[in-house]
């Protein structure tokens, strides 16, 4: 097996079609949709601009569908829902399709569209991801979304904690690329301190200061849940 982490968009191959790709945004995106599929949400349209996400709503039916995301960390006006997991609730979520688009999080799913696989991953659901890689894949590529286009502490402390769940499962890592052994090391630092960790990085304090801290420390949580989103034409499902 094959492992490389890329810790921006911008820095993915032109070609994916041979890989794996798990995309990753601790600080909010992935972990809220994980939490809204774990809580009975039906799929999640994930998509880069607000005006997409406006006429797929449109061409559904606006009564089917829940508009959700944000611009600068907060919800966009006149959609239902921000992008906080603590809002996905059952009641809210369960059964509904979601339509979504976030600043970083939707920018990086749509940047892996033509990879053979994309599968969903943040601290919540990070160890039924890495069971599912260490079933088979031989080119895994796990993508930070990382913030504004730079390198974001918690995405890759995520994507070293996948690395390292698979060298406890294979216990190789003859195949690993640089950035996964750098980020391996990272979570190996980082993760036994992981909540305090998220409310320093810049992400964890704009959320902060805009009043977000329980966001924060729900998106510490490990493996609270036992599912593997995957992403396909555009929409993110179980
Ligand atoms: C994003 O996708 O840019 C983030 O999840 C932003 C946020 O925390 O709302």
């Amino acid at each position: 097996m094959r492992l490389d982490v890329f810790f921006t968009p911008a820095e993915l191959p032109a070609t994916l079609s041979d890989r794996t790709v798990v995309v990753i945004d601790v600080l909010r995106a992935t972990s809220t949709m994980v939490e809204a599929l774990a809580n009975g949400a039906k799929n999640i349209f994930a998509v880069a601009t607000t005006d997409e996400a406006v006429k797929i709503a449109q061409g559904i039916g606006r009564d089917e569908t829940l508009l959700a995301g944000e611009r600068n960390c907060v919800r966009i006006e006149g959609f239902d829902l921000g992008n906080s997991p603590l809002e996905m609730t059952p009641e809210k979520v369960g059964g509904r399709q979601l339509i979504m688009t976030t600043t970083n999080g939707t920018a990086a799913l749509a940047a892996a569209t033509s990879a053979r696989r994309v599968l969903v991953a943040s601290l919540l659901n990070v160890d039924a991801v890495a069971r599912e890689l260490a079933e088979g894949d031989e080119e895994i590529t796990l993508l930070c979304a990382g913030r504004e286009k730079r390198f974001a502490l918690e995405d890759a402390i995520c994507a070293g904690t996948l690395a390292l769940r698979l060298y406890k499962q294979l216990g190789q890592r003859r195949n690993w690329s640089d950035a996964a052994l750098a980020a391996a090391q990272l979570a190996r630092r980082y993760l036994p301190s992981v909540e305090r960790t998220l409310r320093r990085v810049a992400a964890g304090r704009q959320l902060l200061e805009l009043g977000f801290t329980t966001d924060v420390a729900f998106c510490a949580q490990l493996s609270i849940h036992d599912i593997v989103p995957k992403y396909r034409d555009r929409q993110v499902a179980l």
